[in-house]
């Protein structure tokens, strides 16, 4: 079992964490806030699009993810999250599509960006750079350029805002004005309350890592939430190295909860993402989920979401679970920037 102390120890921290993670998540309110302000060049004077299509791939799919769960709420354009190559059937005529990469070297967004050349759509790219800045530059398609330097999945905050910007200049306004307020004051009042130097009595992100500890967590969400819980399992896979699963109600009542037994689900720590806005339907399910899984599973949590409008709430869900799954590397003594078997992958494939 790993030392709990360590999340509360400076000199541990320091060293579990050398390329400085903790003040990447520390500034990531001022990252959404600075986000807020990226405009795209050379945004294309579209119609309103029939369907908006945004490719890209891990943590800058999660942007797309949170674009498109605010846009259900909103606006009455389908927005699609594209993970893979090339682009959906869907991406025809009057089709917006939106290429998201933090590095810009993502294959399978480039893929999408040929695609979108061929079928002759309009193109918004969001990126630091890369290949798909070069190509943004030489085929002068709109380009919201945000600052590079972090690892992806960091970069939240760079890679959703500008989407929602340049989406509200195009007349699609999936996030109202005040609502991107709330959620900035939302988190700032958060990144004190999780950073380090707040101890685990008193932090709910140590607290939450402590008692996850070496269990696998199996998180849930709600339905508005449930993208929530995804990015909850890839920031568990990426920074703690850690298996993880992710679901939402009430669709795993109706398939996951039969996998729910003992000796296996002793093996799991259950982490429950509930809302505010949930429904007395879904309030009921999380209730009747808990009640049949607590004897079984290894340890459960809880955890709210935070703020009034749908942004806040979900971004305040996803800051939690960067800092939980930054505290449970440093309990397994990973390093929670680096990810040497992705970018193994990604060479290989390159020919490398
Ligand atoms: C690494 C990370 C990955 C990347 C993914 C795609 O920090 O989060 O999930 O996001 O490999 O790369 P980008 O985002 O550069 O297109």
């Amino acid at each position: 079992m790993s030392d709990p102390a360590r999340v509360d120890d400076p000199a541990a921290i320091a060293a579990a964490d050398p390329h400085g993670a903790r003040d990447v998540l520390a500034g990531f309110p001022a990252q959404c806030r600075a986000g807020s302000l990226i405009d795209a060049a050379r945004l294309p004077a579209v119609k309103r699009p029939r369907v908006i299509v945004i490719a890209g791939m891990g943590g800058s799919a999660a942007a797309a993810d949170l674009v498109a769960a605010c846009a259900a709420e909103r606006v009455e354009v389908p927005v699609v999250v594209h993970r893979g190559y090339g682009l959906p059937s869907v991406a025809w005529d009057d089709t917006l599509v939106v290429a998201v990469s933090y590095s810009g070297d993502t294959v399978e967004v480039l893929s999408a960006v040929d695609a979108a050349r061929t079928r002759r759509l309009p193109v918004l790219v969001v990126s630091a750079g890369g290949t798909l800045g070069e190509l943004a530059v030489k085929r002068r398609l709109a380009w919201a350029r945000v600052p590079g330097g972090l690892m992806p999945r960091m970069a939240l905050g760079y890679l959703f805002f500008p989407i929602a910007r340049a989406l509200r200049a195009l007349d699609i306004d999936v996030v109202a004005a005040d609502d991107v307020a709330e959620a900035l004051g939302v988190l700032e009042g958060m990144a004190q309350a999780l950073g380090v130097e707040r101890p685990t009595a008193d932090n709910e992100a140590k607290r939450l890592a402590v008692a996850i500890a070496d269990r696998w967590p199996a998180v849930y969400g709600g339905p508005v939430t449930g993208p929530v819980a995804y990015r909850w399992k890839t920031d568990m896979e990426e920074n703690a190295k850690t298996f993880a699963l992710a679901g939402a109600l009430p669709e795993m009542n109706h398939n996951t909860i039969e996998a729910w037994r003992a000796p296996l689900a002793r093996n799991l720590h259950l982490v429950l993402l509930r809302d505010a806005g949930e429904t007395p339907e879904i309030r009921r399910r999380f209730e009747i989920l808990s009640d049949l899984v607590s004897d079984v599973a290894g340890g459960v949590s809880v955890c709210q979401s935070r703020g009034r409008s749908v942004l806040a709430r979900l971004l305040s869900l996803a800051y939690l679970g960067q800092w939980t799954s930054y505290y449970l590397a440093l309990l397994h003594g990973v390093d929670p920037w680096s990810v040497p078997r992705l970018d193994e992958i990604k060479r290989r494939l390159s020919g490398g």
